[in-house]
């Protein structure tokens, strides 16, 4: 069994926070180790000293992105936070937008944005918004990116999902699929997914921009709190004055220096510069 040594923690440690801001502190050894091991086991190398050569180099064959994946947590569900998804659904009500612009920065699976995608289908229906609105999903990770793209989830994911609106959206895997869901073409064609790192610059505009709501939860926790701070400040300036931001309701406050009012836990408003 590889063993993990200061330095080479450390080095893999400056390595992902050079590249995308994830912060190791050293009390994260054990876990870099304990993920990372089996993965260095499997690809048939003799140590951590090898692996850390293998992602630092950029012919690595993605061995980069599974190390993030390994080390991070994709976890994320539909309708995650339902009072983020209520709070919308109300000031939206109440607005009659025609247009609807999302963005879901860190979209994972892209639980998030067909969450968001299905509550904009219905209020559309209910002639609350216009026709034209449209979800951007973004991550760091290919792995979850292609598989967002395929729309397909274990239909304990949409544990949260009314009967109803579950019908409305969804097909239903049968035989082998069983168990298996897939978010109906309608949807999907509102929705597109797109790689963005969150600790580089935003090259160009995003498809969208600017954005009338913005999600950036539960990604925050992998950053530093300069990162953190820097991270808020740049996916703000893709959210139009007066647009709604949320951040996970357990990250405490936003660290930013864009003017914010607070709406609710983990939900605020871009306030008009
Ligand atoms: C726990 S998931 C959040 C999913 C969803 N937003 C939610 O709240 O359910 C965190 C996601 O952040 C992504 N992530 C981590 N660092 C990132 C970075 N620098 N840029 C973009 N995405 C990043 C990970 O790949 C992961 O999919």
């Amino acid at each position: 069994m590889a063993t993990l040594s200061d330095r080479t923690f450390t080095q893999i440690a400056e390595l992902m926070h050079g590249s995308i801001g994830l912060s190791f502190a050293p009390s994260k050894k054990p876990l870099i180790s304990s993920r990372l091991a089996p993965r260095i086991q499997r690809l048939g190398l003799g140590s951590f000293e090898e692996y850390l050569q293998l992602i630092s180099t950029p012919d690595d064959g993605g061995e980069f992105q599974m190390a993030v994946d390994l080390l991070t947590t994709n976890e994320t569900y539909f309708f995650r936070e339902p009072a983020h998804f209520e709070l919308i659904e109300a000031e939206l009500a109440r607005e009659r937008p025609r247009r609807v612009a999302v963005w879901s920065a860190a979209s994972s699976f892209g639980d998030e944005a067909y969450s968001t995608a299905m509550l904009l289908a219905d209020l559309h229906q209910r002639g609350q918004i216009g026709s034209d609105w449209s979800i951007l999903g973004t991550d760091i990770s290919d792995r979850v990116l292609h598989s967002a793209s395929s729309a397909i989830y274990p239909a304990e994911r949409l544990r949260q999902v009314p009967p109803e609106r579950l019908k409305r959206h969804c097909l239903k895997g049968e035989g082998e699929s069983e168990g298996l869901v897939q978010i109906g073409p309608k949807l999907r064609e509102r929705v597109k997914f797109g790689q963005l790192n969150l600790c580089a610059a935003i090259e160009g505009g995003l498809p969208g921009a600017p954005f009338d709501i913005v999600f950036l939860r539960n990604v925050l926790i992998y950053f530093d709190p300069p990162t953190k701070r820097a991270v808020v400040d740049r996916v703000l300036t893709q959210l139009r004055p007066g647009g709604l931001f949320f951040i996970g309701t357990a990250e405490g406050r936003v660290p930013c220096d864009t003017p914010l009012q607070v709406l609710a836990p983990g939900a605020f408003r871009k306030v008009a510069g």
